[in-house]
């Protein structure tokens, strides 16, 4: 088993620790309480877009085995837990009066996590918009901005009091690209450059969620960007001009905005964003701290004459992948580099940075007897902390940093085949067994508090 005492790789000091999961990926129990319908469930209940064709049910069932998500973090010793609220169990038509039996869930999870000393740390949104909202065109309408707004209120009313630390929207890029461009995630949607305004209306929705939740005491709230460290494939011009153009979509149209009040230079691609009076400053409003989740580098070629889209991802030569295959490089420089790239390019602006995820998939069995020997996922992490540590040394602020994920989980159109946990899930029986991961994060955790 890995021994943390014996590592070689630095860690920053003073560091936050903390672990991740998000409500449609691990709570199951789809149809408990009143809860209502997001894309999500319409997405998995296609039952042709997700690869395993499983429905997110039962996994690990978090919604009846909160207990023991708390116990496992608790013997981990985190200082925090990234978890998301389901906005169709507050609010099942993602409009109008809450759904008491869906609040009172986070509620016990909240209280839970502070009996056991850990700090809830929710996303207000991660990917389950409510069904009847995408019929009425979802993140395409700025109406959704202001039911969002609405779904803060009564969040920020009824956990305000003991939550002060939120993440607003989780990774809109993935709604955005994924989700509304090119349709591998909910909602499924192919709309290429015509999903662009998705990403304001995602902006405004965090931008209006932090000011609600301020007012109801939140101390520290911010969005969380998806980030990547875009490599060109070879120097030819062609390739570098790719990879600047996926850059300036993947990363500075979501970062920019919140950082600087202003959209990266992007008319000459013909994209205008439907920006109305007043939304920038909403959006640049200062945070407490920008979140980031870092996975893998991208490297990118241009793509064929008449394409539909100007840039191809191809893998990253010469490095290892993680499970998720060849496009899922390991190159934990990469995050170093995109951290000291954000300092300098955003200065003053970027306020300290929370990792809100970081962690691998590998293939993995769906039935373990003890304690899975999950060494490449130690490796992963291992050198990816030594990452964070590289970049806090160039003058680069991190206050924390979180492991996707706590739990083997659904992962959305790969269904129950990719596993990121420390713990490893029977997706059937949601039997949890911890992997040596855990044991390796535990023993990091513990060493680090002890030196400080
Ligand atoms: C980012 C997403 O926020 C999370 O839901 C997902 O499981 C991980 N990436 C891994 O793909």
């Amino acid at each position: 088993m890995a021994d943390a005492t014996a590592r070689t790789f630095p860690v920053p000091t003073g560091l936050r620790w903390s672990a991740a999961t998000a409500a449609f990926q691990v709570e199951g129990a789809r149809r408990a309480d009143g809860r209502g319908r997001s894309i999500w469930d319409d997405f998995v209940d296609t039952g042709r877009l997700v690869k395993d064709r499983s429905t997110a049910e039962p996994g690990p069932d978090s919604y009846h085995r909160s207990a023991e998500d708390i116990a496992l973090l608790h013997g981990l010793g985190v200082d925090r837990y990234r978890f998301s609220i389901s906005w169709v169990r507050v609010q099942p038509d993602g409009r109008g009066a809450a759904q008491p039996a869906g609040l009172a869930y986070y509620d016990r999870l909240v209280d839970g996590l502070l009996d056991a000393g850990i700090v809830p740390f929710p996303t207000l949104y991660h990917w389950d918009l409510p069904s009847p909202l995408e019929v009425g065109g979802g993140w395409l309408e700025r109406d959704t901005a202001l039911r969002f707004a609405e779904y803060a209120e009564i969040v920020g009313a009824a956990l305000g009091d003991r939550v002060k630390n939120w993440y607003t929207i989780n990774e809109p890029v993935s709604t955005s690209l994924q989700g509304y461009a090119i349709g591998e995630l909910a909602p499924g949607r192919q709309l290429l450059f015509d999903s662009l305004p998705t990403v304001h209306h995602q902006l405004l929705a965090h931008g209006r969620a932090a000011a609600i939740l301020r007012g109801y005491g939140a101390t520290a709230v911010g969005i969380v960007n998806n980030h990547t460290w875009v490599q060109p494939a070879t120097d030819s011009e062609a390739d570098q001009i790719a990879a600047h153009v996926y850059d300036l979509i993947h990363n500075r149209l979501f970062a920019d905005p919140v950082l600087t009040g202003a959209y990266p230079d992007v008319a000459a691609l013909g994209i205008e964003m439907p920006v109305q009076d007043g939304d920038m400053e909403l959006i640049s409003t200062a945070s407490e701290f920008y979140g980031v989740n870092f996975y893998n580098p991208t490297t990118i070629a241009a793509a064929p004459e008449g394409a539909p889209v100007p840039f191809v991802q191809v893998p990253t030569p010469g490095v290892a992948h993680t499970g998720f295959g060849e496009l899922w490089g390991i190159q934990p420089h990469a995050l170093t580099a995109f951290l000291t790239d954000a300092a300098r390019r955003y200065g003053d602006r970027l306020p300290p940075i929370v990792i809100g995820e970081n962690g691998a998939s590998f293939p993995e069995p769906d039935e373990v007897s003890g304690p899975l020997d999950d060494s490449r996922r130690i490796d992963y992490l291992a050198s990816h902390i030594g990452a964070v540590a590289d970049a806090v040394a160039q003058g680069v602020r991190v206050d924390e940093y979180t492991v996707w994920s706590l739990l083997d989980n659904f992962e959305w159109a790969d269904g129950f085949t990719q596993r990121f946990g420390l713990v490893h899930v029977d997706q059937r029986m949601s039997k949890r067994t911890p992997k040596a991961s855990y044991e390796w994060y535990r023993a990091l955790i513990a060493e680090t508090k002890s030196a400080q």
